[in-house]
């Protein structure tokens, strides 16, 4: 097996959003070694500016390239948004798998032509977001709903409260009575709500996330250049620009314990 088989790879989201999508990559590729950066001191990306996300994403790129990551997995839509284009520019030569709300197998799933949107401000106001309505959804009405406020929740290990139930409900609320029969989850943090957001739905409303498209991506970019790790399973290693005792008491609610975590003092 040759050295770049064996690299690990980086992946990022603003903070604990990207684990849904980890929990994923590592259910499918459990062989590959794994570095995630929780940029937990910058949260919420989602109401920044696209250039100070841009040069968030240039610093993690930057710090994931000196460990030696084979490739890139921008685990957040609102990263993928503002970084993804330039991040492809800098490095022509590395995989890097972005993401992006799922308008376009959600244009195909709904039966009543009507579709909700819960992401950020920052994805749902991008340029790139504009362009993939204009390319998926010409058919389809698409309903936008922004969600501050539940990121930060998210991020203090809360799923269930009275609080976050009552701001999701105000966020949903809209998009059942457009008519929606298909809810893209756009922001890779609320997968984490689907149970709480099943209690407020009809059973027959399609949820849909990302996460598995990523690590499929991810794997056909990998197998396309003959760089799947194919060793015993790995530990994934984990740094915050946030509290690392913080994430280290989350990460067992989301994904599970580890030892591993460290600060990112960029
Ligand atoms: N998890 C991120 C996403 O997928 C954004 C959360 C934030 O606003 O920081 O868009």
């Amino acid at each position: 097996m040759s050295r770049d088989n064996d690299a690990p790879v980086g992946v990022f989201d603003s903070g604990v959003g990207g684990l849904s999508v980890l929990g994923e990559i590592r259910s499918l590729l459990p062989s590959e070694s794994l570095l995630y950066v929780a940029d937990c001191g910058h949260i919420p990306y989602g109401e920044k500016t696209p250039e100070f996300i841009r040069q968030r994403c240039v610093i993690i790129a930057e710090f994931f390239r000196t460990r030696g990551a084979k490739a890139l997995v921008l685990a957040c839509n609102t990263a993928t948004v503002a970084g993804v284009a330039d991040l492809r520019e800098r490095y022509p030569e590395w995989p890097i798998v972005g993401m992006e709300p799922a308008v376009k197998p959600a244009a195909a799933a709904t039966r009543t032509g009507v579709v909700g949107v819960l992401a950020t401000t920052g994805t749902l106001q991008s340029a790139k977001f504009a362009a993939l309505l204009d390319r998926f959804a010409t058919d389809i009405q698409v309903v936008t709903q922004p969600c501050p406020g539940l990121v930060e929740l998210i991020e203090t290990g809360d799923l269930t409260s009275p609080l976050i139930r009552q701001l999701l409900h105000s966020y949903v609320e809209p998009l059942l009575e457009a008519g929606c029969d298909t809810i893209i989850l756009g922001c890779t943090h609320y997968p984490f709500l689907k149970p709480l957001l099943r209690e407020m739905i009809p059973a027959s409303i399609t949820l849909i996330d990302t996460g598995g498209a990523v690590a499929r991506q991810l794997q056909r970019l990998l197998g396309q250049r003959d760089m799947l790790a194919s060793g015993p399973p790995q530990p994934t290693q984990f740094w915050t620009s946030g509290d690392p005792d913080n994430f280290r008491n989350i990460l067992p609610v989301l994904l599970e314990a580890s030892d591993s975590v460290r600060s990112f003092a960029s």
